[in-house]
Parts: structure tokens; sequence; C-alpha cells
């Protein structure tokens, strides 16, 4: 007889673990597959978790090189330990990934390490690397297994020279020449981190302009301060192919119609992820995929076209963020449970961990624009905050677009100091639906970054104080 359960989640990243603690903590009997031999997905053991652990890390080595003189700091001859960077990058995955697992001791839920596949109603095989299949049943199943690097054709990846952000996070050496392809969320943050840590970084964007998907406003700010670091850019560049020889790679691209090359000993291609569909079992199940996003069909519950299956996160339409694939799973859980549960798609935050830092929520000015919406906009710049004049980390400025007509909050973009962190109170007010004069009227503490949102919400429904 197969083991049989309420709920079998595939996939144990911040999709499948969240959704399979929460519906264990609201009784339900939960397996969950991995194939990793650790808890935790892409998230903790190779792209959320160890990126920042090696942006801080990089960011540290770059002001004590480059600030810490401005503080009246002197330091002795400076090194890179990279052996021990990467060391503590992975100490903090490993803790992270064991606090997963013993998550799942305390709260009952059934790991199977392996491949997991469907194979007929409410049943699941769990493949493991070596040794026999296991044969689970549940009446429910949700498929959490998340996305991988999206392959370029000209750039095919070989784990070496043309690599993706896994590898890019484990270099044994610091790159002489980094070329990234893709100024999206991972080239910008591991070409930060390489960048700061010595190499010369190119990156080479398909587009007009960096961070598409931002409000572009801010995201030209960002690309300003990334120049000034020394990160090169060259934008509408398409990349053709490629040739490795004697440990350097050349990428042939074209620009304004020529076709160019550029020469480095590394390349980091990172044009997207795509959902990790192949190999379980959807077509045999009747889960169906949009042929033109490559996303899993789901309703407004996450059921898939099969009855039974559902699925979250990388796998069906929206951002592609962790945060997101956790509130998805959370909310399956507690609908599996008997609740009504809801998940604001319009206050799900972004948040890209480069120096200074760009957050954001809500809509941009440009999508504000194509609505139609009469619009006020009120800006605060960190060289204006005191809290960010003592820290030394005055680049950026608080963006918050409001209803010209009802002054509710449309969308803040936060390009500074822990923008990451600030962005939260945005969320929390745009989740109660409030307007730029009730962060005015609200009292933060001096002298704090949050001043910036402060004073940009007054300056949107009225005037800023500080103006
Ligand atoms: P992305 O979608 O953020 O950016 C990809 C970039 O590559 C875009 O600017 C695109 O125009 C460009 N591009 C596409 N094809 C190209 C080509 N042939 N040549 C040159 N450029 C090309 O994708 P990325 O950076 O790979 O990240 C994947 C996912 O991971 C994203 O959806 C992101 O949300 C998530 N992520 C989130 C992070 C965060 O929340 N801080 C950090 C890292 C990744």
């Amino acid at each position: 007889m197969p083991d049989a359960f309420d709920l079998i989640v595939l996939g144990a990243g911040p999709g499948g673990y969240v959704a399979a603690i929460r519906a264990a903590q609201l009784g339900l009997k939960v397996a969950c597959v991995e194939k990793r031999p650790t808890l935790g997905g892409t998230c903790l053991n190779i792209g959320c978790i160890p990126s920042k652990a090696l942006l801080e890390s990089s960011e540290l080595y770059h002001l004590a090189q480059a600030r810490f003189q401005h503080h009246g700091i002197q330091v002795g001859k400076l090194g890179l330990d990279l052996p021990r960077m990467l060391q503590r990058k992975d100490q903090v995955v490993k803790s992270l990934t064991d606090g997963v697992a013993f998550l799942f001791k305390k709260n009952r839920i059934t790991p199977f390490t392996g491949y997991g596949r469907l194979v007929g109603p409410g049943k699941v095989q769990v493949k493991p690397e070596k040794g026999a299949t296991t044969d689970l049943e549940a009446k429910h199943i949700l498929l959490a297994t998340g996305s991988e690097p999206t392959p370029l054709k000209p750039l095919p990846f070989d784990g070496k020279y043309l690599v993706s952000s896994t590898e890019a996070l484990a270099f044994d050496k610091v790159p002489e020449h980094l070329i990234v392809v893709g100024a999206g969320y991972i080239g910008l943050e591991l070409g930060s981190v390489w960048a700061r840590l010595g190499s010369k970084v190119t990156v080479l964007e398909f587009l007009p302009k960096i961070l598409p998907q931002n409000d572009g406003e801010v995201a030209e700010l960002l690309h300003k301060s990334l120049v000034k670091q020394g990160i090169a850019f060259r934008l509408e560049h398409m990349v053709t192919g490629h040739s490795v020889k004697n440990d350097q790679v050349t990428v042939e691209f074209e620009n304004a119609g020529k076709k160019q090359t550029i020469a480095g000993d590394r390349v980091l291609v990172a044009v997207g992820r795509r959902g990790c569909i192949d190999g379980i079992g959807l077509e045999e199940a009747g889960v169906k995929v949009d042929a033109k996003t490559g996303k899993v069909q789901v309703d407004e519950h996450f059921q898939t076209t099969a009855a039974g299956v559902y699925a979250i996160g990388d796998l069906i339409a929206g951002p592609m963020l962790a945060h997101k694939a956790s509130e998805e799973g959370i909310a399956l859980a507690e609908y599996l449970a008997g609740q009504k549960p809801h998940v604001n798609y319009g206050t799900i935050p972004s948040a890209i961990y480069t120096a200074p830092e760009l957050a954001a929520v809500g809509l941009t000015e440009e999508q504000v624009k194509a609505a139609g919406t009469a619009y006020r906009v009120g800006k605060f710049p960190f060289s204006a905050n005191g809290r960010a004049k003592c820290m030394d980390q005055t680049e950026g400025l608080v963006k918050v677009i409001a209803d010209a007509t009802t002054d509710r909050i449309l969308g803040v973009h936060i390009l500074g100091p822990r923008a990451s962190e600030l962005i939260a109170e945005a969320v929390t007010a745009m989740e109660f639906n409030a307007s730029a004069e009730d962060i005015a009227r609200i009292c933060h503490a001096h002298p704090t970054l949050a001043e910036a949102v402060w004073e940009a919400s007054r300056a949107a429904w009225t005037v800023a104080l500080h103006a």
C-alpha cells in the first residue's frame, strides 16, 4: 500500500515548503518531495540567500576599500580571502536549509528525497538518485517545482566559461573580465558582487534600458550609479554566438546592424528563468501549460486543469519572486483547509540588492500614464535625509505616485540605502488603501531613512517639509 497523505507537495522551495508548513499547521497530513538533498529550493540553496550573503560581504570589502577613510578609519593592507567569503556564504545557506528541516520535523511533515512525478489521479512516484522508487497517494497534490535559468542558444551553459547564477555564486577566483548577458535582477546583483571584488564587468542587454519592468526614472538613476561604480553597459546588444580559446571566451553580438565581439574570461548568462515542468508528468495528468508563456494554467484557487492538482510560484503567471510563491503557498494551504484566503497581487513588493538598493511596490509611472489616470508624484532625495548622511549613503530617492483625485497611493519606488526594508511601510500602506496624506500624517522616528518615505508622501500630497 502506498503512503497516503492529505497533501503532497512537489518542491521544497519558498513556495512548496511554506505551503507544506502552513497546511501542517492547519491539521493536514503532508508529504514534501524534493530532488535536492537539502530543503529550501533555489532561493535558499543557490539563489536569494547565497547571493545576498555575497552582496553583503563584497559591499563591506568595497566600503573598507573606498569609504572607510572618509569615516576616519584607517586600515592596514586590505586583503581578500575569497575561499573564506564563499565558506561564510555556504554556512549561511546551511543554517537556513537546516532550519527548514527542523521546521518540517516540528510540524510532522514527511520529506522524501528524489524526483517526484504525477503518475495518476492522486498519485505521485518518487524516484531517488539511487535505489527503489516510492509510491505516494494524496487527496491534493501541489506542484511547486520552481524555475531554472533560461538557456540562450548562442551561449549554451557549459558550467565553466558560460555559466548561470549557480556557478557565478562560487567562482574560485575573481574573474578578470566578467561579461554579463542580461541587465535584470541576477545580472545586476552578481555583476555588482564581482565588480566590488575586482572584476571588470560588462553587461550586454538586448533592450534599450536596464530593468525594463521597473519605473524608468528610478531604473535610470540606478543605471547611472552602477556606471559610476565602474560597471560598463552595452544596451541594444543582441548576442549571436561565441568561441572559447586559451581560457578566454569571445562573445559575438550585433549592435545597430554591426557585428562586433567582446572577450572575457567568464560569461554569466542571466536572461530570465523558466518553469521546471519537464519530467513531472504534466501531460499524462492533464495539466495544461500555456503554449506562449510556458506557464502552468491555474484558476483563482491555484487548481490546474487536472482535478486535485494545484500549482504555485514560478510555475504560474506573475513575478518570479520567492515571497510571491510563499504567499500563494499559504493561500493554497488555507484554501484546502476550508478558509477563504486572498493574495493581493497589487501589493507584492520587489527588491534588487544592488548598492543603492531598488525596491518597489504597485504601479510604475509608465503604467499609471498608460492607464490614463491623473496622478501626482512626490519625490524626496536621500541627500537631504539626516540618517542617510550619517550613514554616508546619500544616493537615490523615494518616489511616491498618488492618484490626483483621491490621493490614494498607486506606487512607491525607492532607490537608496535599505530600500528593501523601507518598502515594507509602503506595502502596508497600500494594503490598507492608504492615501499619500495618510503616510504624511504618521509620525516617523528621527533620524531615520523612513523619513524619506514620509517626506515623499508629503510631497505627493502637498509639499515636503524639508523642501
Ligand atoms: P530578468 O527577467 O530579471 O532579466 C533578464 C534581462 O535579460 C532582461 O533585462 C532582458 O531584457 C534581458 N535579455 C533577455 N534576452 C536577452 C538576450 N538575448 N541578450 C541580452 N539580454 C537579454 O531575469 P534574471 O535576471 O535572469 O532573473 C530571473 C528571475 O529571478 C527574475 O524573474 C527575478 O525576479 C528573479 N530574481 C529575483 C531577485 C530578487 O528578488 N532580488 C534576484 C535574482 C533573481
